[in-house]
């Protein structure tokens, strides 16, 4: 059994630290060190990321750096690169970096070429995406598709749908994607009531293939195509593709699996993006702007297994996260994109940190002593400002935020991105440094309004810039926090790669299905409350 990390010196000497730098304020360390701005910076590919504005010390880093060898981070992302099976509840390898390798790379895991695989399917994809981009890819009435929608939830949605928006700009082949993952009937509906049969293409993601919300749509949008297209269910292989694990269980559901693109259960659901699961982005966008965001991908990854730690972005990032989770008290982090584009980005990132680090066992299955997993939430700036940033400013909580900008904008209309980008840096200037009383007063303000005016400052923010929004610097992102949870997961020692906790809910709403409908009507096997729920509900729909 591995130790608690609790109990490390290590970990003791940063809650002793934690103690002694409380008081300590961004202003002052800013003021005590001219190069502060500069020196705590990093750069990963076309990435800088800027960490000076936040609550840390030489020290701290030194300290945080410290704890990240004791518990073998270097050693763990090793492993996980090298395809040992570090997913150990379900014995499996945890292989998304091997999705991004270069076509020469070699890696060979449980006998398997695994870069060979990867490259088969991608291959298979470009030639796919190429017809149906070319028209050359026809309808089941001779059309050519306009439009592609995704049906898939959780890791087999939120990639897809928001690698789409964030490279909407690159489209090039006049195909308009759409994406339906609720299993509320209203999803489906609105995604397809303007829509012509005739130009649709269908793809059913999902890795298991067994997952209700899919197919549920997915037999729903079966219905919706044949009750289009007369009936003839010769039309099913022209307007649905899927991707899946499973070859039984697609060809259970009728889709040829010559139209069907595989991956590996070394892939998690929520890492899935730069597979196949990403085949409605490379629709849109095209295999080689797909190729770019793998390459942009691959670039952090390989900065994240090589970098030493004190000068890892990931790592640093993911320590960081760490020091204010477990020392000083953060419940929350905050990612606010400064890019519409990113609109989609903090839901994305709520399933592959929350998903990943919301667990309670250690690795060998002991009850942590210590909190895991940060709340992760966000909305792009500059809503953002105009809605909750009040709470970060003058509130009384410690909620740490990263910022993500782009220099060159896509669009470059007027003065518009010159003030949008001055919103970025002013905000995380006036969370760290606030506005003093003596500030507010020589502003002439009234004294019993000088109170209210006070900005405490000493929020902490890290800044992430790029120099524009590209299928490449894409990828890089995503990486990157992608590393940052595994490093977290790594410090907390817990398996960032299952996620049994979602399995209950599923189970039972199987379960509850036939007491909605009336099939089965004895409530008396739940509890009280879900029965009077059940029966208000079902009276009201009058069964
Ligand atoms: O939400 C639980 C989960 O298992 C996710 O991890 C996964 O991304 C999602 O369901 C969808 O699963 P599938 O791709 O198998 O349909």
């Amino acid at each position: 059994m591995a130790a608690d990390v609790t109990t490390t010196a290590e970990w003791q000497a940063l809650r002793k630290h934690a103690e002694e730098i409380r008081d300590t304020r961004l202003r002052d360390l800013f003021a005590a060190d001219p190069d502060r701005g500069g020196r705590l910076t990093v750069e990963v590919a076309d990435l800088y990321v800027d960490y000076s504005k936040n609550l840390v010390t030489d020290e701290t880093l030194a300290l945080l750096t410290a704890l990240a060898e004791r518990v073998g981070l270097t050693d763990r992302i090793a492993a996980t690169f090298s395809g040992a099976h570090v997913n150990s509840t379900e014995d499996r390898a945890v292989l998304h970096t091997a999705l991004r390798l270069p076509r020469d790379a070699t890696l060979t895991v449980d006998g398997q070429d695994v870069v060979a695989a990867v490259h088969g399917v991608l291959d298979r994809m470009a030639a796919f995406a190429g017809t149906v981009r070319s028209g050359e890819w026809r309808g089941h009435t001779g059309e050519r598709i306009r439009t592609v929608v995704n049906i898939g939830i959780g890791g087999s949605d939120l990639g897809p749908v928001m690698a789409y928006e964030a490279l909407k700009d690159y489209r090039d082949a006049g195909l308009t994607c759409r994406f339906v993952s609720n299993i509320d009937p209203t999803d489906i509906h609105e995604a397809t009531a303007d829509l012509d049969p005739a130009t649709t293409l269908f793809v059913v993601v999902s890795k298991t293939f067994s997952t209700q919300e899919t197919l549920a749509n997915a037999h729903q949008a079966r219905r919706w195509l044949l009750a289009g297209l007369d009936g003839d269910e010769s039309a099913i292989a022209r307007h649905f593709v899927a991707v899946s694990t499973s070859e039984q269980r697609v060809r259970n559901f009728g889709i040829d699996p010559a139209n069907m693109f595989g991956f590996w259960d070394w892939v998690g659901g929520r890492y899935s993006l730069p597979s196949a699961v990403g085949l409605s982005v490379m629709l849109a966008v095209g295999p080689q702007r797909f190729t770019e965001m793998l390459a942009g991908y691959h670039a952090v990854d390989e900065h994240f297994r090589s970098a030493p730690l004190a000068r890892n972005a990931p790592a640093l990032l993911g320590l960081l996260n760490v020091w204010y989770t477990n020392f000083l008290g953060a419940q929350t982090h905050a990612v606010l994109p400064y890019s519409q584009y990113l609109n989609r980005f903090p839901a994305y990132l709520q399933q592959l940190t929350m998903e990943s680090n919301g667990k309670s066992v250690t690795v060998d299955g002991s009850p942590v002593s210590y909190d895991t997993g940060e709340i992760f939430w966000g909305e792009p700036g500059t809503n953002g400002q105009h809605a909750f940033y009040q709470l970060i400013h003058q509130g009384t909580r410690l909620v740490p935020a990263d910022f993500v900008a782009f220099s060159e904008p896509n669009h470059d209309i007027g003065e518009m991105h010159d003030l949008f980008m001055s919103n970025f840096f002013a905000q995380t200037a006036a969370l760290a440094f606030g506005r003093t009383a003596e500030q507010v007063e020589a502003e002439g303000t009234p004294a019993d309004l000088v109170p209210h005016r006070v900005m405490a400052g000493n929020h902490p923010t890290t800044s992430i810039l790029a120099g524009k929004l590209t299928p490449a610097t894409f990828g890089q992102l995503v990486a990157l926090y992608e590393h940052i949870v595994l490093t977290e997961a790594a410090i907390w020692d817990i398996n960032a790669f299952d996620q049994w906790g979602v399995e209950l809910g599923k189970v039972m709403a199987n379960q509850l299905a036939p007491l909605l409908t009336g099939e089965s009507p004895d409530l008396g096997t739940v509890d009280s409350s879900t029965a009077a729920l059940i029966g208000r509900y079902r009276s009201q729909r009058g069964r």
